[in-house]
């Protein structure tokens, strides 16, 4: 079995970004500029903000923090998406979700300019996607996708089960290896809430991507031998016993499936440092295209 080591995959990702940011530097330029805007103060996107910055920080890019009060006005949002549209300095945005209730989420993913939309919920970005134009992956899906290229994992012909239908993580994945790609080719089953057999779709499966937020939902009697399993849930379960008071779950049952496949992700330390990756591409992209 393959530890599909997101320390390792993300840092080979990193090193070359920072690479291409010296050089950028080095000829007289000003760095890619990522700017992000936290509502609130929800302790898992105030750690994902965070690493996001830090991660900004250590390619050598430049990064800006707007935070916002979990009351503001939707109105008070959308005019801080409109200034940083307008910078000529900030090649990339991205607002955390989720957002307080108060806020439609949709008005503030089209308020962002599809040209700086690095996160790729941009219904334009969707829509590309769709149609297999150059566009900005979503973070998640595309951090997974150069998780897979990293560990040269063979996708072409194989039967992918993706669970989770949301458009952030399983709708675009689905597309992705789906599509005429290195790393596509597959043959793609989406499952979701509604689906009546999915340990049946699942025990088909040569790739299953868990992107569904229950924990350990995905026991060994649902895997196939020698199957790749890729974890993309993070979801923080209360223990006494731990420093923090939770304890970081994906949607995998690591312990029991993991001699069953040939290649998995561990939770922490797997998919969730690819997303990183990913922005950074994204904001690198961003930047080229902008400048
Ligand atoms: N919330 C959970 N995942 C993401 C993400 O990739 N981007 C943003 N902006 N918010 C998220």
């Amino acid at each position: 079995m393959i530890l599909l080591d997101g320390k390792i995959a993300s840092a080979a990702v990193k090193t070359g970004i920072q690479e291409q940011t010296q050089q950028i530097i080095a000829s007289g330029k000003r760095a890619p500029h990522l700017a992000a805007i936290l509502v609130g103060t929800n302790g898992a996107s105030e750690t994902y903000v965070a690493s996001k910055v830090k991660n900004c920080e250590e390619v050598g890019f430049r990064s800006t923090l707007i935070r916002l009060d979990s009351n503001v006005e939707e109105a008070v949002l959308l005019q801080a998406i409109r200034s940083l549209n307008e910078d000529a300095e900030v090649d990339g945005i991205l607002v955390q979700l989720p957002l307080p209730k108060q806020i439609s989420e949709q008005k503030v993913i089209e308020a962002i300019d599809p040209s700086k939309d690095v996160d790729g919920f941009h219904p334009s970005s969707a829509g590309k996607l769709v149609q297999g134009l150059p566009t900005f992956i979503p973070a998640t899906p595309y951090g997974i996708m150069l998780m897979l290229e990293h560990f040269d994992i063979e996708t072409k012909g194989k039967h992918a089960v993706v669970i989770g239908r949301s458009n952030i993580v399983g709708r675009p994945m689905s597309i992705l290896l789906s599509s005429n790609l290195k790393r596509g080719n597959c043959t793609v089953t989406i499952c979701h809430s509604q689906t009546p057999n999915l340990q049946e779709l699942c025990l088909q499966a040569d790739i299953i991507v868990a992107a569904l937020g229950r924990p350990e939902f995905v026991k060994a009697d649902m895997v196939k031998e020698g199957a790749v399993i890729i974890d993309v849930g993070i979801t923080r379960v209360d223990d006494a016993t731990a420093k923090k008071g939770f304890r970081i779950k994906g949607d995998v049952a690591f312990n029991e499936v993991s001699p069953k496949t040939s290649a998995i992700t561990p939770v922490p330390g797997g998919v969730g440092l690819m997303t990183i990756a990913g922005l950074l591409k994204n904001t690198l992209q961003a930047y080229l295209i902008n400048n």
